[in-house]
C-alpha cells in the first residue's frame, strides 16, 4: 500500500459519539498520509443533540450527511447500512476507495457501519471496543457484540475491555488498551466549560445541587419502571435541588405515561431541554452528586471525581464502580437514598481515575491505526 493517503472513513451519528470524534479528527492531523471522511449518518438531528456539539467542539461540518433519522431499531441500522455501502462502492469505482472504516461507540450508527464495511471487506476499526454489559436486552450490548465481531482492529477503554475480547477469541495484535477518547474531550474542555453561566442561569451554586439523566429504553420505555425512577428522583430533589436536562425519549414517555406531576410536585427538580457540551460539563464538574444510567455521564463522573448513583443494575464500564466514583443503584429507592445520605454527609468513597484516561487517548488511537495501516508510526501520536 502507497504511504500516500490512507483513507478512513469515519462515522458519527449521535450525541455520545461527537465528543469521541472530535479529539480523533484533531491527532490525525498531524498524519499527513491519512485522508478522513467524515460521514454524520443523521441518527440525532436535533440542535441540541447534535450540531451544538460540533459547533462548541471546532469539529469541520461532516463531508456526507446521510440523514437517516430516527426509526426502530431495524430501519435506522439498515438505512445506515444501505447508505454506508453505497457511498464506499461509489468510492471504490471512482478508483479513490476506503482503507479502512473507523467507528466509535456502540450506537445504531456504530454497527451498521462496521457491518457495510466488513461486508466490503473493508477493515473495520473499533474504538471503545470491548465493553460488555451481559446484559442483551440493551441495544447498545447487542451493538458492541456484533461490532467487536467484525472489526479488525479493536481499541479499548479500559483493561476489562481488553480481557473481554481476549476471552472471545480475539487476537492479541489486534486488541489495544488506548485508553478513554471521550475524557479527551473533557480535559480539553472543562476549564471553557466552568466559564459558562449555566449555574447562575438555573439558580444554582457550586458544591449544592445533583444532576440527573435518564434515557435507556429499558429505565424510561416502561411506564412502571419510569414511575418507580421518577418517584426516587422527587425524593430525592426534595433533599438536594436537582436539574434534569431530559432526552427527547424521556420527554415523550413522561408525557405518554401522564407522569408529569412528579415534577409539578417536587419543588427541587428542575426540568429542561438537553444542554449542550459546554453547559452540561459546567454542570457535572461542580455538581454534588450525578444520577444517571447513562454509559458516557458514569465515565466523566469518574474523571472528575464526582460521586455518580448509576440507575442501571450492571455497566459495561466497571472501571467506574471497581476505582472510579460510580455505584450501581437499579432502579432501587432504598439504595438511591442511602447513597446519597453517605454522599451529603461526606462518607461517599473516593475514586481514582483510571489510567490512560488522561486525554492523551487520541494520539494513541492515531499511532495504533498508523501503525496497522502503515506498520511504522508516521506521526507523532504519543503513546
Ligand atoms: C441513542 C443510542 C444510545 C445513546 C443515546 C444518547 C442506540 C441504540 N441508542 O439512544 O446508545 O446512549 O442515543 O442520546 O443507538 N429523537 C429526537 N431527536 C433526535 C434524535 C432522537 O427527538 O435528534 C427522539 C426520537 O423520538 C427517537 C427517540 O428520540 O425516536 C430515540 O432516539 P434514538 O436515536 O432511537 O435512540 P436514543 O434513545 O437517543
Amino acid at each position: 500500500m502507497s504511504t500516500k493517503s490512507i483513507r478512513l472513513l469515519l462515522i458519527a451519528g449521535a450525541r455520545p459519539n461527537f465528543m469521541k470524534i472530535a479529539p480523533i479528527m484533531k491527532a490525525f492531523e498531524e498524519y499527513e498520509d491519512f485522508e478522513l471522511t467524515l460521514v454524520h449518518t443523521g441518527q440525532h438531528y436535533d440542535p441540541n443533540l447534535s450540531s451544538v456539539f460540533f459547533e462548541e467542539l471546532g469539529i469541520r461540518q461532516p463531508d456526507v450527511y446521510l440523514n437517516v433519522g430516527s426509526g426502530s431499531h431495524a430501519r435506522q441500522t439498515a438505512d445506515v447500512m444501505v447508505a454506508i455501502e453505497s457511498l464506499c462502492l461509489e468510492r471504490q469505482q471512482s478508483g479513490a476507495p476506503f482503507d479502512g472504516v473507523m467507528v466509535v461507540g456502540d450506537v445504531n450508527s456504530t454497527l451498521a457501519a462496521a457491518v457495510a464495511g466488513a461486508k466490503l471487506n473493508i477493515p473495520v476499526i473499533h474504538v471503545e471496543a470491548g465493553l460488555r454489559s451481559r446484559d442483551r436486552t440493551m441495544p447498545e450490548e447487542i451493538n458492541r457484540i456484533l461490532t467487536d465481531s467484525i472489526s479488525s482492529l479493536l481499541l479499548a477503554s479500559e483493561p476489562k475491555g481488553v480481557e473481554n475480547l481476549l476471552a472471545e477469541g480475539h487476537s492479541k495484535e489486534r486488541v489495544q488498551l488506548v485508553g478513554n477518547v471521550m475524557i479527551d474531550t473533557l480535559r480539553s474542555q472543562i476549564e471553557r466549560a466552568k466559564k459558562q453561566q449555566t449555574l447562575s442561569r438555573f439558580g444554582l451554586t457550586p458544591g449544592s445541587y445533583g444532576v440527573v439523566t435518564l434515557h435507556r429504553p429499558a429505565n424510561v420505555d416502561s411506564k412502571t419502571t419510569l414511575s418507580d425512577l421518577l418517584g426516587v428522583i422527587k425524593n430525592v430533589s426534595n433533599r438536594v435541588p436537582f436539574i434534569f436536562p431530559m432526552h427527547p425519549r424521556t420527554r415523550s414517555r413522561v408525557e405518554q405515561f401522564g407522569l408529569e406531576p412528579y415534577f409539578m410536585e417536587s419543588s427541587g427538580c428542575i426540568v429542561c431541554e438537553p444542554l449542550g457540551y459546554l453547559d452540561f460539563l459546567c454542570l457535572t464538574s461542580q455538581a454534588r452528586l450525578i444520577v444517571t444510567d447513562s454509559g458516557g455521564l458514569q465515565e466523566e463522573s469518574t474523571a472528575l471525581g464526582i460521586p455518580c448513583l448509576t440507575l442501571r443494575d450492571n455497566t459495561e464500564r466497571p472501571i467506574t464502580c471497581d476505582e472510579g466514583t460510580g455505584t450501581l443503584i437499579g432502579s432501587s429507592s432504598r439504595l438511591l437514598e442511602e447513597k446519597l445520605e453517605e454522599v451529603l454527609s461526606g462518607n461517599y468513597k473516593v475514586g481514582t481515575c483510571p489510567a490512560l484516561w488522561d486525554g492523551e487517548a487520541a494520539g494513541r488511537i492515531a499511532r495504533v491505526v498508523s501503525e496497522f495501516f502503515v506498520g511504522k508510526p508516521t506521526g507523532s501520536g504519543s503513546v
